[in-house]
């Protein structure tokens, strides 16, 4: 999709990279991340409208610091230095930086800020609290440049050319723990680099079924429904874009929780009026399964298996040349990989790969500019549920990496109805959407009990809530204990065949969010 005016945001390897992109299209602007590295290639190619330069774990006095081109600067092209970005560009134009003996990492205040610069209009004047988290910092601003907010640690805490035309912050604007921040970048967006806020869900529904109805002409296009978020809105873009041309393909595994099958049913067939081509597979997922016990055994039989089912229901339909796929702008983001380790890592594992290769279909990934907080504004705008959009993510091998040891017809009926009594009370204690992601695991062990007057010998179940905002790293969720007891009661009681609950405490690193 083409954008006349865009932010290129230059990755220098911050971990609040991919947050400063969102806050600029929370503005109302596109934004595109690319590694510093791209940086010339980029601006001959689709020049920015203004470009944003993120933080970093070097040091510019690094022999093999990430470079910043002062083609950059002297482009014309408006531009804001985030941290390392603004030692990088004070470096390079002849200011001062100070090399650290130690890292300054939390709260501080503007002691001064010059009411005259863009960059600061509408900000409070006296003690505006900033987010620092840097190490080198600039002393001394370049030839040109002037001084426009301190701390009473770091005098330069922020600089604008005279011309206004340039500008840098040591602190990090994009993130919650600056309050002004939102206000600071759109000051850069509209008062520095003048741009038009031109991005939005409708302007972005109407150029993609363009897209999609010039790629797709008279062709048909078949697409995986998974259940979750991604597909489900992906498949009501397409569908509003080609109707009865998109024939998406509901491959039920049988290792699915309760009732979801129903609830894809009901949200894309009778509320959106979407022909849905649903295959119970169950049988044949669950006989691939039998006496599999090792988790990446399960996984792989259940990816393989998958494309067997999908083939062969696509032969249903022919005429087919596309395939659409739910993928997300975090999966294609190119990352920069150098010292502390790429910003972004690729989740390999979590997208059904080879289907394109094997059945030798164009791909159509509709939201492969989109963050997912962007898909699911994008859900409710093309009429989906709320439920279904706000829903937590789940593993493509369902349930069988939530079995611990062999997946059973059994096991699974005690596990899905365990998890939804959980999701049930989490819904009712309103933590639904704080949590990342809360499910039932169940254990291949055994305990006793006393139900009555007799002792049970059954089951054990452990119930896992996290918080997270990309499933890369994770923190046990503090469920209120009433909660938690509600929880562990109802089910003890109301699923015969546990008879304990036990609650995860664990972070990742170094556990992970699924127990298999
Ligand atoms: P872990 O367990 O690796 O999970 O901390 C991180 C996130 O990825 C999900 N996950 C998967 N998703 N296929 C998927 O599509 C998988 O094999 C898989 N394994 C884990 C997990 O639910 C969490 O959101």
């Amino acid at each position: 999709m083409i954008h006349d005016s865009y932010v290129l945001i230059l990755d220098y390897g911050s971990q609040y990279t991919q947050l400063i992109a969102r806050r600029v299209r929370e503005a109302g602007i596109y934004s595109e991340i690319h590694p510093y590295y791209r940086s010339l290639e980029i601006l001959a190619a689709r020049p920015p409208a203004g470009i944003i330069l993120s933080g970093g774990p070097a040091s510019i006095y690094d022999p093999d610091s990430p470079k910043l081109e002062r083609a950059i600067l002297d482009s014309n092209i408006p531009v804001l230095g985030i941290c390392y970005g603004l030692q990088a560009l004070a470096h390079i134009l002849g200011g001062k930086v100070d090399r650290a003996t130690e890292r300054e990492y939390g709260r501080a205040v503007l002691s001064y800020i010059d009411p005259n610069s863009r960059l600061f209009q509408e900000i409070p004047l006296d003690e505006t609290p900033v987010w620092m988290s840097h190490g080198d910092k600039v002393i001394e601003p370049p030839p040109g440049f002037r001084v426009i907010a301190s701390t009473s640690d770091t005098p330069v805490a922020a600089i604008e050319k005279v011309d206004g035309s340039i500008c840098g912050v040591q602190f990090h604007p994009e993130v919650a723990h600056t309050p002004n921040g939102k206000q600071m970048l759109e000051n850069f967006l509209f008062k520095v680099a003048g741009i038009a806020p031109s991005w939005s869900m409708s302007s972005f529904i109407e150029s993609s079924i363009d897209e999609i109805r010039r790629r797709v002409g008279d062709g048909h296009v078949v697409a995986a429904l998974s259940g979750g978020v991604d597909s489900s809105v992906m498949v009501a873009l397409v569908h509003r874009a080609i109707g009865a041309q998109l024939h998406p393909i509901f491959v039920d595994n049988g290792l699915l929780r309760k009732d979801e099958a129903q609830e894809v049913h009901l949200s894309l067939e009778e509320r959106l009026g979407i022909k849905v081509d649903r295959v119970d597979a169950s049988e044949r997922f669950l006989e691939k399964l039998q006496g599999v016990i090792d988790p990446e055994e399960k996984r792989k039989i259940i990816g393989a298996e998958f494309i067997h089912v999908f083939e062969e229901e696509a032969q249903m339909f022919p005429n087919v040349h596309f395939l659409a796929q739910g993928t997300l702008y975090p999966d294609v983001i190119e990352s920069i990989s150098f010292k502390g380790g790429p910003s972004v890592t690729i989740k390999s594992h979590h997208n059904v790969g080879g289907l394109p290769d094997i059945m030798r279909l164009e791909l159509i990934e509709p939201l492969r500019e989109l963050f997912k907080d962007e898909v699911r504004e994008l859900g409710i705008a093309l009429g989906l549920d709320e439920t279904l959009v706000w829903r937590h993510p789940f593993p493509g091998p369902g349930l069988a990496v939530r079995i611990l040891g062999e997946v059973t017809r059994e096991r699974l009926e005690l596990l899905r109805e365990a998890d939804a009594i959980a999701i049930e009370e989490i819904r009712r204690a309103r933590l639904y959407r704080d949590i990342w992601q809360a499910f039932v695991v169940l254990l291949p062990v055994r305990s006793v009990g006393v139900m009555g007057d007799e002792r049970t010998y059954e089951h054990v179940a452990a119930f896992r809530a996290v918080d997270s905002t990309d499933g890369m790293t994770a923190d046990w969720f503090r469920v209120p204990h009433e909660t938690l007891a509600l929880i562990s009661n109802r089910i003890i009681n109301e699923v015969r065949g546990i008879n304990r609950m036990v609650y995860d405490i664990s972070s990742k690193p170094p556990s992970t969010i699924e127990w298999e």
